[in-house]
């Protein structure tokens, strides 16, 4: 959202400049210096520091686009032609745990429509809603990397794989009761971490 409670919308075609330079916790500023001293020309810093300001608004905001355009000094734009091509970055509002389901030929060939289909009927939601809790969102997208341990879906930043509709359930099940922290910042240096011993490709 922005400070006036507008959504960034994907199909945007004007990026209106937000009132003043954005800022975010020192934490959050910390971390994308850090990133970007890592890399030999900051604007390769543009995928990490658009997952800081993912996780600080909840989705690709105006702001978030701005602030990551003025720590690496691109214009705006080059940071939203990034953030619109990657569906791991949230154009629209989602739910607390985001199930996206690779549909691609791979995941397809193994049963992605049984999860996808699977999903409908317990969550009661079509791709692209959020439940009314607030706390599931679900979507289809195109493949995932994760083609030899299909069908597969990402939740949040955590990838589960070799899935089937009991390992779904149980899946769902278990980030109901623990809450579980499965964004990036949680989880990168031990994929999975966020879901207490649950090893990445098992789920039960
Ligand atoms: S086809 Fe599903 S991860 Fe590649």
């Amino acid at each position: 959202m922005t400070d006036s409670g507008q959504v960034f919308h994907i199909n945007s075609k004007k990026i209106t400049p937000v009132r003043g330079p954005v800022s975010l916790p020192a934490a959050a500023e910390k971390r994308a210096e850090q990133l970007i001293a890592q890399y030999p020309q900051s604007r390769s810093a543009v995928m990490p520091l658009l997952y800081i300001a993912q996780e600080h608004f909840g989705l690709i905001t105006q702001e978030g686009i701005e602030w990551v355009a003025a720590k690496l000094s691109l214009p705006p734009v080059q940071v939203w032609e990034v953030a619109t091509f990657y569906t791991m970055y949230y154009k629209k509002a989602v739910g607390k745990y985001h199930i996206q389901v690779c549909r691609t030929l791979p995941c397809a060939l193994r049963g992605a429509k049984r999860i996808s289909e699977h999903l409908h009927e317990k969550l009661g939601l079509s791709p692209g809603q959020v439940s009314k809790d607030g706390l599931w969102s679900f979507e289809e997208v195109e493949c995932l990397g994760s083609c030899g341990t299909a069908p597969m879906c990402q939740i949040n930043d955590v990838y589960f794989e070799n899935l089937t509709e009991q390992k779904l359930d149980a899946l769902l099940a278990r980030i109901e009761k623990e809450l579980p922290d499965l964004r990036l910042s949680a989880v990168r240096d031990e994929l999975g971490a966020g879901l207490s011993g649950c090893p990445k490709s098992e789920v039960i």
